[in-house]
């Protein structure tokens, strides 16, 4: 088993599949993009495959794939396929935009990814379109049901909150789990990326978001569903989801933090506001799983005890990095 310098254990592995993405999300990317990795500085699915059996030798049992977008990602279906046959791999989750998934998810879920979380700022097709540049909203809609029917268990859905754009439709996310086995996640804006600056403008405490809902319904404290991450959850008398809140900023949650982070070039990220990073890339080049494994082992060492959120200087884009 893994565990860091503070007695957390490891055990989950987000990786960035790919830094593009299908979507322009204002409050992550600027609306002609980021720099883009060439295609030979991303990690290729062999360079992944050995990175992650090389984890799961450690003791990592969970994988989420992230992106950028990681369905644009070609090649994708038969990787999943292998790495849902790594011993120890029991858990392959996946956050998507959801743009191409409604399409994908039968294959997805054959493949062996047990449970989506899908990106969803706006239950109104116009500012869809104006938070992230394209009219996909109906797209992403249809996928939210296909993916309850194809069964992955749970489906989540993450709503980024933002003043000035979505406190109005805070009680409308809520209703959707009302009827629907969907939990929805308010996450506090994050100054990473294109909000790396900006952010405090938008920021809405989580706190302001569960009095809101407080003043509408009874609200009760909830397990919440199946996950490896730090949301906090509750639900409605008689409804089916749950609703809660990922709160970097109002009330971090670093103590319990299991995770580890691959960016899509290849580089260990222990902690997403940190820059200590290993360069996992090279050494997978050499084959040599053992000297990955050793190279993960230090990294964990390093890591943070918590994140220095305020006072980060940020090096990459969320993009990059995967959330
Ligand atoms: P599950 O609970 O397993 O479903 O995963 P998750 O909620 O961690 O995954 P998801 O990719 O949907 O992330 C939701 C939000 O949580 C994103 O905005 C992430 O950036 C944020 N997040 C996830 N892990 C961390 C973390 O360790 N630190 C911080 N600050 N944010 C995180
Ligand atoms: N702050 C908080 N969440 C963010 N995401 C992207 N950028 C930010 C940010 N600056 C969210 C996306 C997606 C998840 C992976 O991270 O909306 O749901
Ligand atoms: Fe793409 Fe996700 Fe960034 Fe939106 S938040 S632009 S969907 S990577």
């Amino acid at each position: 088993m893994l565990k860091d310098n503070f007695g957390r254990k490891i055990n989950y592995l987000r990786i960035s599949l790919i830094d593009r993405c299908n979507l322009r999300c204002k409050y992550c990317m600027p609306p002609n993009g980021v720099d883009l990795y060439g295609h030979d500085k991303i990690l290729t699915y062999e360079e992944l495959l050995l990175i992650i059996k090389a984890s799961a030798q450690l003791g990592i049992n969970s994988i989420r794939l992230t992106g950028g977008e990681p369905l644009i990602r070609r090649g994708l279906i038969p990787f999943i396929k292998t790495v849902s046959n790594i011993d120890g791999i029991e858990d392959i989750a996946i956050t998507t935009n959801g743009v191409l998934l409604e399409g994908m998810a039968d294959d997805l879920k054959r493949a062996g990814v047990k449970r989506v979380n899908i990106s969803l700022d706006t239950l109104k097709r116009d500012k869809f379109q104006k938070i992230t540049g394209k009219d996909d909203f109906d797209k992403v809609f249809r996928a939210i049901n296909k993916s309850i029917q194809v069964g992955f268990n749970p489906v989540k859905i993450n709503v980024v909150l933002l003043k000035g754009f979505n406190e109005d439709e805070i009680l409308d996310f809520v209703k959707l789990t009302k009827d629907k086995p969907l939990h929805v996640r308010f996450i506090e804006i994050m100054p990473l990326g294109e909000s790396k600056n900006s952010w405090t403008a938008g920021y809405i405490p989580w706190t302001d978001a569960l009095e809101l809902v407080k003043r509408e319904f009874e609200v009760r404290e909830s397990f919440g569903p199946k996950g490896s991450g730090p949301a906090k959850y509750y639900t409605i008398p008689d409804f089916i989801g749950t609703f809660g809140f990922i709160t970097p900023v109002g009330e971090h949650f670093c103590g319990q933090c299991n995770r580890i982070r691959l960016t899509s070039d290849g580089f260990l990220k222990t902690c997403l506001f940190g820059n200590n990073e290993v360069n996992l890339k090279e050494l997978s080049k050499t084959g040599d799983i053992e000297k990955i494994k050793k190279a993960i082992v230090k990294g964990i060492n390093e890591k943070p005890e918590k994140h220095q959120i305020s006072n980060h200087e940020v090096s990459r884009f969320m993009s990059q990095i995967g959330g």
